[in-house]
């Protein structure tokens, strides 16, 4: 890394889709590469750091047509969407592009045909699924059915829920239209190949030189060594990059990876320096696009003549309960609706993801683990250490003492300083966080072991003295730590003094001056906030549950049968006794009378009603709900209710019914 120094240097992140909301499993591609860069320019380097919108793809046109608007429209909310976010989250981007600028359309034609140029396309005719009932061909997600390598279900270019290959047009076996759900028909179309088949060598030789983890290298030449087919990289569809002199568009990971060349030459005239000259370029991605990047990306840019990318970084993926993040079955958390909407800081989150497990591991999501982590390491341990030695020095000095800081103190700082050099190096964060948090340990246990609380009264020399090594290590922590939770650190050196951004350089010593009165940085979380965010995790994949995996579409808001909706039975249902589940302050323990029969039901109402309102009153409930337990309380069946901007409103019969009345 710092060997490169250098090559003009570029960072990028895998694209977010503009097309929904951000979740914790996005984070950690953007988190960990911000904090890389951040690493970096402390460390004198001077990183260009470029993203943007994917804007393309069949997804966002099927959701445009089910939200009645259009694609380019639905791009632009979730552009402003994504930039405000990474804002929130303090990403710092040199660049936020998207790929449907006029400089992506351009720089993704110029390439095309330079491949064309240098005969790394062909055409040919294939058989394409087709939909009879909406008379159009279906790209890539307009189509589902089963993986025709392993038989999983499968959706268009995608085996998500089986081997996880990559599928091209007509490797799906009975095909049906996502949009209505008519088996789809094969018809003849012409199309256009990357030879990809054609770069065997070239790939094998790259993957051997090629930086960053050792997951990215190793799955890309497992799969070289295996197959390597040749990519149809067109497609028949009203949204994308004109694939030159057709009516078609070109594959949306044919222009979206382009984005990162386009992305650079926007944010800056020199832009050739890094893609067309020898640089370095490092791409931040998570393990399932490593096909895309390690593999067809480079033989992209090898066929263009364009400069390679130096290094991959490939993150484990983010699972909740051991299970791929995924909206229609409720596994999936929310930064805005889940974390930032319940007032948790965006740096705890940070800190939680770069230091929960190897980077390369899958990181399974946990309320419970992330309030541990906050409470034992960040208030415990950092926030004690930090707010102790700033009071102490506060209440009793009102200043920075003056005198030199111990040799001993400096060489701790230089070497956590080191360790995180060389953890940058290995694209480790965890080690990165866990140098500094020994620092934070060390600093506890000296500040402890000096009892400058009994030295302050028996030799107040001394004590100064050691009071300057703790607010010499508070300051190296807050340096060292900034990357990592910047807005947090940057409060704690603004109660030093300390303003402009210092660099990892631990002989820089606080100049003695006064001091504010601290303020404590991390604040305790409450068990029972941690229950209550678990909770409403459960409570999600619990109503998720009745539809079924696979065939649900991404967004829930496809067209069903009558039968479907036959399936669920829906009853009128008195309520007779309702109580508060202990330890949560957002669940209702509800026993509800359903004709005959009496039945608990758990319903997470318990901010919009009191349970003295509720019983005696009738309202619908599904009560063919698989069983689940809520904060260990068993729920059979679900509470209807219409949800706007966070409340609840339960539905209920317009007139008295009988209870146990059906609803069709
Ligand atoms: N648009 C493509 C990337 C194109 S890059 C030329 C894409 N978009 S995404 O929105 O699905 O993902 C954006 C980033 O988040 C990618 O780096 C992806 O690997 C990462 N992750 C998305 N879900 C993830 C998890 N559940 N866990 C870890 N990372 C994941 O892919
Ligand atoms: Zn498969």
């Amino acid at each position: 890394m710092t060997s490169l120094s250098n090559k003009p240097l570029l960072i990028t992140c895998g694209l977010p889709y503009a097309n929904g909301p951000c979740h914790i499993g996005h984070l950690r591609t953007y988190i960990p590469a911000d904090i890389y860069v951040r690493c970096l320019k402390k460390l004198q380097q001077d990183p260009l750091f470029v993203c943007g919108s994917d804007t393309h793809g069949t997804p966002i046109v099927i959701n445009a047509e089910q939200q009645g608007t259009t694609p380019a429209k639905l791009a632009a909310y979730y552009h402003r969407y994504w930039e405000d976010t990474f804002k929130a989250l303090s990403v710092d981007f040199s660049h936020y592009g998207n790929t449907d600028a006029p400089t992506n359309h351009f720089r993704t034609q110029e390439i095309v045909k330079s491949l064309q140029a240098n005969g790394c396309i062909y055409p040919r005719v294939i058989r394409l699924a087709y939909c009879p009932e909406c008379d159009r061909s279906l790209p890539d997600r307009y189509v589902e059915g089963a993986c025709f390598f392993c038989g999983m279900p499968a959706r268009g270019d995608e085996c998500d829920q089986g081997c996880g290959r990559h599928l091209e047009p007509g490797e799906i076996v009975d095909p049906t239209c996502k949009t209505c759900g008519a088996s789809a028909e094969y018809r003849e179309e012409q199309h256009y190949f990357f030879k990809l088949s054609a770069f065997k060598d070239f790939l094998l030789a790259y993957l051997e030189s090629l930086g960053g983890t050792a997951n990215a290298r190793n799955y890309a030449r497992e799969w070289v060594s295996n197959e390597l087919k040749d990519w149809c990289i067109t497609r028949n569809l009203g949204w994308g990059v004109t694939f030159p002199g057709t009516d078609l568009v070109v594959y949306v990971w044919v222009d979206a990876p382009i984005g990162y060349i386009s992305f650079t030459e926007e944010a800056t005239s020199a832009w050739e320096g890094y893609w067309k000259s020898d640089s370095n370029i490092i791409h931040f991605i998570g393990t399932d696009i490593i096909y895309h990047h390690a593999i067809f990306w480079p033989a992209l840019l090898k066929g263009a003549s364009y400069t390679l990318p130096a290094a991959i970084v490939a993150s484990g993926m983010v699972k909740v309960d051991g299970k791929t993040f995924s909206k229609s079955r409720g596994y999936v958390v929310w930064v805005d609706e889940d974390y930032l909407d319940h007032g948790f800081h965006p740096d705890l989150l940070r800190f939680y993801l770069a230091s929960y497990t190897s980077h390369t591991k899958e990181l399974n999501f946990s309320w419970q683990v992330f309030g541990e982590k906050v409470n034992r390491e960040l208030v415990g341990s950092l926030g004690n250490f930090i707010y102790r030695t700033l009071h102490f020095a506060y209440k009793n000095f009102g200043r920075v003492p003056e005198g030199p800081v111990d040799a001993e103190i400096m060489e701790r700082v230089a070497d956590t300083r080191e360790k995180i050099v060389s953890a940058l190096k290995e694209y480790e964060f965890k080690k990165v966080v866990d140098a500094a948090m020994s620092l934070s340990d060390f600093g506890n246990a000296y500040f402890q072991s000096k009892e400058l609380w009994n030295l302050v009264k028996s030799d107040r020399t001394a004590c100064a003295r050691e009071l300057k090594n703790c607010i010499q290590l508070v300051k190296a922590l807050s340096v060292l730590l900034e990357p990592v939770m910047p807005s947090t650190m940057r409060g704690v050196q603004a109660q030093l003094g300390l303003t402009m951004t210092y660099f990892y350089d631990a002989t820089v010593e606080v100049e003695p001056l006064r001091l504010p009165k601290p303020a404590l940085p991390f604040a305790k979380i409450d068990e029972k906030k941690i229950g209550a965010m678990e909770a409403i995790l459960n409570e999600r994949i619990a109503r998720a549950d009745h539809k079924g995996p696979a065939k649900e579409p991404s967004t829930g808001e496809a067209i069903i049968k009558l039968d479907d909706f036959k399936k669920m039975d829906l009853r009128i249902a008195r309520i007779v006794e309702a109580e508060p589940v202990q330890k949560s302050d957002k669940l209702l323990r509800i026993t509800a009378q359903v004709g005959e029969e009496t039945r608990q039901i758990v319903a997470g109402i318990a901010k919009d009603y009191a349970p003295e309102d509720l019983i005696g009153t009738d309202v619908v409930v599904l009560i063919n709900l698989q069983p689940v337990k809520l904060m260990g309380v068993e729920s059979r069946g679900m509470l209807l209710v219409a949800e706007n901007d966070g409340q609840s409103v339960l539905i209920r019969p317009a007139r008295k019914m009988p209870s146990g009345a059906r609803i069709r």
